[in-house]
């Protein structure tokens, strides 16, 4: 982005943006929130932020800088009586690029402004602006939604209640699981996952709470459970919409007495762990018809997280596809480059009913199938439904209005690619990717250059 954009974040009334800026060229997006300064950044992706520190922003604007700062510079404003408070002193030094403390000189913010400026450009050859969350510990998606999710991750790995995580099959509930655990205290700590849906009701007693030697027929020796395994980690319990009325009782007393007596023993033992839950049933549907107890519900729904079906992910569709194509293509089949335009308007059309799963299954069928440098439409075997009423989904609307901005701006241009990509005000890469995914292919007589 060439244009000077400031994305100017005022938390609080007590200050507003010098009025030389616009006259220096710069245009101004002022907002008054982090979460606004994130979408504002997702849609523009400004290259400099100017922000206010205030009382009781320190967590949003931290998640704010920690999705922003690899492609964005930020400057500071604090009020003085903030400066000496440690948590402000370890926002600035951890992600600003300099600060003044209030009220500032309008001089010195411009020129240090200006300082920023030139340094985020002259990072941007190197760094694409909107890669940056692509790849947070395996946990792939740049779409809002996604990054949304992601902020909500750190959020709730700085802290130790129970989680219950919610998404359709194959979404990334487990991923995410892990995910809050690596970044949480008790990463030292193990990360025992059980599935509640695929143990024998009979097992699941001994499976999460162990039993002594003799128990019972075939307990020929001490068994400790998960809940005992995960001590000082985190029990992660999958599906936990399966689990038989009589076992929730089990597991709610384990809850409110951070204690369990393995099957046949006596002796109570102390266990201290974090439980996270997933499911991709409605636990208020479950709770209404009387399969899912509403006091274990509370007791263990203290955060949630919903994780958004890989089709309202926009984008990240394609994302993932290259991840997946680039992270098993290499063992499958190198020679494969990338995608058809059909198969990529597939892609974006399906519904995908499995979510991350499915696409990833998908890709490393396709991978075994494809004998030339692009998978194509008839690889993946999707069966799309035929379009309802007119209604044609977001995804290939959008995709198809990019594909048209770009080849009428490369029509004015006289398909000079670097003319084109600055008029739509996006890198020559962009113009590329967008372009690959057009269909039918430019033209091969144009020369683009
Ligand atoms: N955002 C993502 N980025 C990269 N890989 C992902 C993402 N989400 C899911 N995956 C991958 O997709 C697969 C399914 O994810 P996971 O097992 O976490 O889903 P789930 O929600 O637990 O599914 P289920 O409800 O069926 O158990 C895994 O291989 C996981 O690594
Ligand atoms: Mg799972």
């Amino acid at each position: 982005m060439n244009m000077r954009t400031l994305l100017c974040v005022n938390t609080d009334e007590v200050w507003c943006p010098p009025p030389q800026l616009s006259s220096l060229g710069w245009h101004i997006c002022l907002v008054s929130s982090p979460q606004e300064a994130f979408s504002l950044y997702a849609q523009q992706g400004p290259r400099v932020g100017l922000v206010l520190l205030s009382e009781g922003s320190a967590e949003a604007l931290e998640a704010l800088f920690r999705q922003t700062c690899g492609t964005m510079i930020w400057v500071a404003l604090v009020p003085p009586h903030l400066l000496a408070q440690p948590r402000m002193q370890e926002l600035l030094l951890n992600y600003c690029f300099d600060y003044h403390s209030l009220p500032a000189g309008d001089d010195r913010l411009l020129a240090v402004l200006g300082h920023a400026f030139g340094i985020a450009c002259l990072r941007g050859n190197t760094l694409r602006p909107c890669d940056h969350g692509k790849e947070s510990g395996g946990l792939i998606g740049n779409s809002p939604a996604m990054q949304q999710a992601m902020g909500r991750v750190e959020r709730l790995a700085r802290v130790d209640s129970s989680v219950i995580l919610q998404g359709e099959s194959g979404t990334g509930k487990e991923l995410v699981a892990r995910q809050i655990h690596r970044q949480s205290v008790r990463a030292d700590g193990p990360f025992i996952a059980i599935n509640c849906g695929a143990i024998p009701p009979s097992l699941i007693q001994s499976e999460l709470f162990g039993h002594e030697k003799g128990a019972f027929t075939g307990a020929w020796r001490r068994h400790i459970g998960c809940v005992e395994m995960a001590h000082r980690g985190v029990l992660f319990l999958d599906e936990i919409g399966d689990l038989p009325l009589s076992m929730q009782v089990n597991l709610l007393r384990f809850l409110q007495e951070r204690t369990i007596v393995r099957v046949g023993g006596v002796e109570p033992i102390e266990v201290d762990i974090r439980v996270i839950a997933a499911t991709n049933r409605s636990l208020d549907q479950e709770m209404a018809q009387g399969h899912f107890r509403a006091d274990l519900f509370y007791r263990l729904c203290v955060l949630d997280l919903a994780l958004p079906p890989l089709r309202e992910r926009g984008e990240d569709i394609m994302l993932l596809a290259q991840y997946f194509l680039t992270k098993m293509g290499g063992i499958l089949n190198p020679q494969v480059q990338g995608f058809t335009a059909c198969a990529t308007r597939q892609m974006l059309q399906y519904h995908w009913p499995g979510n991350v799963r499915e696409l990833k299954n998908r890709l490393e069928r396709a991978l075994v199938l494809c004998d030339g440098h692009r998978i194509d439409h008839q690889h993946l075997g999707l069966s799309l439904p035929q379009a309802e009423g007119g209604i044609r989904p977001l995804n290939l609307v959008r995709a198809e209005a990019e594909c048209e901005a770009v080849r009428r701006a490369l029509v004015l241009c006289g398909n000079n690619v670097t003319e084109a990509a600055r008029h739509l005000g996006i890198s020559r890469l962009t113009l590329y990717r967008v372009l690959e995914r057009s269909t039918p292919p430019l033209p091969p007589e144009a020369q683009l250059s």
